[in-house]
Formats: C-alpha cells, sequence, structure tokens
C-alpha cells in the first residue's frame, strides 16, 4: 500500500456556509467529516487512507489536477 494517497485538490468557497464533506474508505462509505467554509476561504484536501471520496455541497471552485471546475450556481 502507498503512503502517497493522491493529489491535492483546492476548494475556495463562493459563498458562506459550503460544506466539503469526506467520505470513507472500505467496505462502507459513509460521511467522516464535514467542514464548513464561509466565502473566499480555502481549503486543500487530499485523498488519503481514510477518505476515498469528497463530496462539495454549495457554490465553490474545485481545482484538480483534472482542471478547475465549478459547482452549478
Ligand atoms: N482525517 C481525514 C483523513 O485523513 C482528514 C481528511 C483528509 C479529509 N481528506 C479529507 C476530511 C477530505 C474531509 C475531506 O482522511
Amino acid at each position: 500500500m502507498t503512503d502517497n494517497w493522491g493529489d491535492y485538490f483546492v476548494v475556495k468557497a463562493k459563498e458562506n456556509g459550503v460544506n466539503v464533506i469526506g467520505l470513507t474508505r472500505g467496505k462502507d462509505t459513509r460521511f467522516h467529516h464535514s467542514e464548513k467554509l464561509d466565502k473566499g476561504e480555502v481549503m486543500m484536501v487530499q485523498f488519503t487512507e481514510h477518505t476515498s471520496a469528497v463530496k462539495i455541497r454549495g457554490k465553490a471552485e474545485i481545482m484538480t489536477p483534472f482542471g478547475t471546475m465549478n459547482t452549478e450556481d
């Protein structure tokens, strides 16, 4: 197993109350962490041993190795 779980990506909140939700790796996929960002706040996130997916709720810009995208306004 690698200790490099992948590239970071960046979430920039475009409104108050954007949620960055981490989902667990393994047999069950469930929420394990929810981080609330206010407008202009930036969070750097990475996939880890514990986190296999991330869900972003609210208006945000997401910068990833695949490109930059926005959630629907
Ligand atoms: N303790 C979590 C982990 O190591 C922290 C984390 C990493 C996280 N990436 C995340 C939380 C993405 C929310 C979203 O997996």
